[in-house]
């Protein structure tokens, strides 16, 4: 029979110390969980644990926990809403982090720009902005993610997307030193920025213009109404697919007659079909599943290569 000692050994005994060590690098408000069910920290609820899920109380000890993975050579991801995350059923081996705690999500009103946090909501931005007469980020009101998340992804919506709207970025590289950037010094991209993948997104500069505040809520109104009435409620990561430059990915797959086709608990939304929804039981390998169905039928039928905007992440 295993003694005490034993049964302590293995990944739940390493996932132990490194968070120990991990808190002995950073300051007491700085959470520190092991083992956190990812499903609870994603819009589509599946996805097995990270290892290791910190939330910093403030860059400092973002910095010190960024060295310390670094050091030691431990993956690391970071967590934004996790709107546009998949994460595989044997979750993530290294350490997650979360820009949550309230230094990270300030937007704050200067002359004409927006300066706000990467933990900030999008959605936040947009309203913030209304109410203060400023156009130029209408098109964040539905987007349901982060500020970080956002500016990774280069997210889009009603023909806007998040790079159009910024003027500056303020970022911490992989040694945990931070500095400001342009967008022009970034590889940017359709729903992507490159630069983010080995930096951190601390905060952004938005450029906005004077608008009648009527003016900016009929905009919004509008384009809720366009979001509501064509894509679905349940739980979702937003797009499944790029857009390919001949036809968008939804109408392809909705002329393939593929809406309603499913793999366990995931299926394809009837509302829109570059939507995967979970009926509450889907896994991870549902959606894997039902994703490579989606595209073998798209390359068999129309010779389309269909390339995932979702971020795809973690161990089977
Ligand atoms: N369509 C269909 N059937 C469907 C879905 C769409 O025929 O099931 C048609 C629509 O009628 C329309 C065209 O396909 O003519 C494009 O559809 P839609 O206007 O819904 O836009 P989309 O290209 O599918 C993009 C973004 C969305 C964003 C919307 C609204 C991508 C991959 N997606 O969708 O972003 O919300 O525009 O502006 O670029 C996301 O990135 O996660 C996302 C949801």
């Amino acid at each position: 029979m295993m003694s005490v000692t034993d049964m302590r050994q293995g990944p739940a005994a390493d996932h132990e110390r490194t968070a120990r060590e991990l808190a002995s690098r950073v300051s007491p408000a700085t959470v520190i969980r092991r083992d956190e069910p990812l499903a609870r920290h994603t819009t589509l609820r599946v996805g097995g644990p990270a290892d290791v899920y910190v939330e910093p109380a403030n860059e400092d000890d973002l910095a010190g926990m960024v060295r310390f993975c670094r050091e030691r050579a431990i993956k690391m991801l970071v967590l934004g809403r996790g709107s546009n995350l998949l994460v595989r059923d044997g979750g993530f081996r290294g350490v997650v982090v979360c820009l949550a705690q309230p230094p990270f999500s300030r937007i704050e009103i200067v002359g004409e720009t927006l300066r706000c946090g990467a933990g900030a909501r999008v959605k936040n931005v947009a309203l913030e902005a209304k109410r203060h007469g400023l156009s130029g980020v209408e098109f964040l009101e539905g987007i349901p993610g982060t500020v970080g998340g956002a500016l990774r992804m280069n997210a889009g919506a009603m023909g806007g997307e998040t790079f159009d709207a910024v003027e500056s970025l303020r970022i911490m590289d992989e040694g945990g030193n931070t500095r400001e950037m342009a967008p022009r010094e970034m590889a940017v991209t359709y729903r992507s920025c490159a630069t983010l993948k080995d930096h951190i997104a601390l905060g952004a500069v938005f450029k906005l213009t004077t608008a009648p505040r009527d003016v900016i809520e009929r905009r919004m109104k509008a384009y809720g109404e366009k979001r509501w009435a064509s894509q679905p409620a349940a739980p979702s990561a937003g797009c499944i697919f790029k857009n390919p430059k001949t036809i968008p990915a939804g109408r392809l797959v909705d002329e393939l007659g593929l809406k309603g086709a499913c793999v366990g608990g995931a299926s394809v939304s009837a509302e829109h079909g570059n939507f995967i929804v979970n009926d509450g039981s889907a896994t991870a390998q549902d959606v894997l599943k039902l994703i490579g169905l989606l595209k073998a039928k798209a390359k068999a039928g129309r010779g389309i290569d269909l390339e995932t905007e979702v971020e795809i992440v973690g161990e089977d």
